[in-house]
């Protein structure tokens, strides 16, 4: 049993405060349960160690000016009751934006969510006053399930202000200036973790900047992305206090830098309690490369075994679904769900064949357990999701 009572950045919940049975709540208890975990809190953890590796890349170019926040609530929005969701609405995200169905966010009720991004935290930080400021925290995301995608995972966001003197000397327009600005911190923190890599900036999309990019890195052959930035819509400052003012903003993921830097395979590695991996990592050691401590029978880890289900699906099957209903059974024994074969009858009928991987990170699975699950799995879909297994 975990404790009843939390303490997230200052806010007490307990865990019935949570009304549980609300229609509206799709926030399992295998979700649940990370909260308050607080892994960028850790000095000896992975992602511990990459948060601060970044602040000390802020703390010197910037001489400390950076306000850094890493224990705000994950819960956003909580019991205030207005229709305006921080996650969403104070980064101006549309109302019909597809981040906001139940299929993609965990909602504890209809105006409450677990954040999807650290952005949700720009508009508070900026009408509290700040200008600089770093926010770290653990942001949630319903999504499908492999090596590199887990329903919890963390972010740090950086957000700068700047003032007319700032870039009215340099002649630039506003908005070029922030522009310029950004990038030339983010290559320089790219070269702080990385060393001398190759890089590139790709145009994109985000509610809450414009110009938008994404960053990536040349990496053991292939390009990675691994932030998203741009300079803040005016809308965003205008309606916290800054309507005379420019902004940059980025938000990275520390799972994905993490992965690279400490060469770990799988992203479920960060969460096990194994002393195998935890005592490889120690505070202030940024890159040091995790080695695999699993029978070396496959290249890196414990054999996977693969199991096949196929169904007939109705209008509302979804893969997000469908993935939270085996890790509510599997938890951290899922590796993978892939869609493997996909046909329509001529009735118009659809069928999905899926494809699960069990893995344990920490030990050989027996045929038995396996089966279990798997028989729980076909169980709760066609109950559950109401699909007819074939
Ligand atoms: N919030 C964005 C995401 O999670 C990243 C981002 C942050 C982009 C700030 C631009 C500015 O994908």
């Amino acid at each position: 049993v975990v404790a009843s009572v939390l303490e997230l950045g200052g806010v007490k919940l307990a865990k019935d405060d949570v009304v549980r049975d609300d229609p509206t709540n799709n926030v399992p208890d295998s979700i649940f349960t990370k909260l308050g975990m607080q892994l960028h809190r850790r000095d000896h953890h992975p992602i511990g160690i990459l948060k601060n590796a970044i602040y000390s890349y802020f703390d010197t170019t910037y001489l400390n000016k950076f306000d850094k926040f890493d224990n705000l609530c994950p819960i956003v929005s909580v019991k205030q009751k207005v229709s305006f969701l921080q996650n969403f609405d104070d980064v101006l995200v549309p109302e019909d934006h597809v981040s906001r169905s139940y299929n993609d966010t965990y909602y504890v009720d209809s105006h409450t969510v677990l954040r999807c991004h650290t952005s949700a935290h720009q508009a508070e930080l900026l009408r509290k006053g700040h200008t600089h400021f770093l926010v770290t925290g653990d942001v949630y995301r319903r999504d499908s399930i492999d090596s590199t995608h887990y329903p919890v995972f963390h972010q740090m966001e950086g957000f700068r202000v700047f003032n007319p003197e700032d870039w009215e000397p340099s002649g630039m327009d506003d908005t070029s200036y922030a522009a310029e600005d950004l990038k030339k911190c983010l290559e320089g923190l790219a070269r702080h973790l990385f060393g001398a890599v190759e890089m590139r900036w790709i145009d994109t999309y985000f509610p809450f900047t414009n110009p938008s990019f994404e960053l990536e890195i040349y990496f053991q052959d292939k390009w990675l992305e691994v932030l998203g930035c741009g300079v803040t819509e005016q809308e965003i400052l205008r309606r916290n206090g800054r309507t005379n003012n420019v902004a940059w903003a980025f938000g990275l993921g520390l799972e994905r830098l993490a992965m690279v830097l400490f060469d770990i395979p799988d992203i479920r590695l960060f969460w096990t309690t194994d002393e195998r991996f935890t005592s490889q990592f120690s505070k202030g050691q940024l890159g040091v490369k995790f080695k695999s401590f699993s029978k070396k029978i496959f290249l890196f880890q414990y054999p996977p075994c693969y199991k096949d289900m196929s169904f007939w699906i109705n209008g509302s099957f979804t893969e997000n679904n469908l993935c939270e209903v085996v890790r509510g059974i599997a938890g951290d024994l899922v590796e993978e769900v892939r869609l493997i074969d996909n046909f329509t009858n001529k009735k118009g009928r659809t069928s999905h064949c899926y494809r699960i991987a069990y893995r344990s990170m920490e030990r050989s699975l027996t045929d038995e357990e396996i089966n279990d699950l798997q028989w729980s799995v076909r169980d709760q879909v066609q109950t559950k999701l109401n699909v007819e297994l074939r």
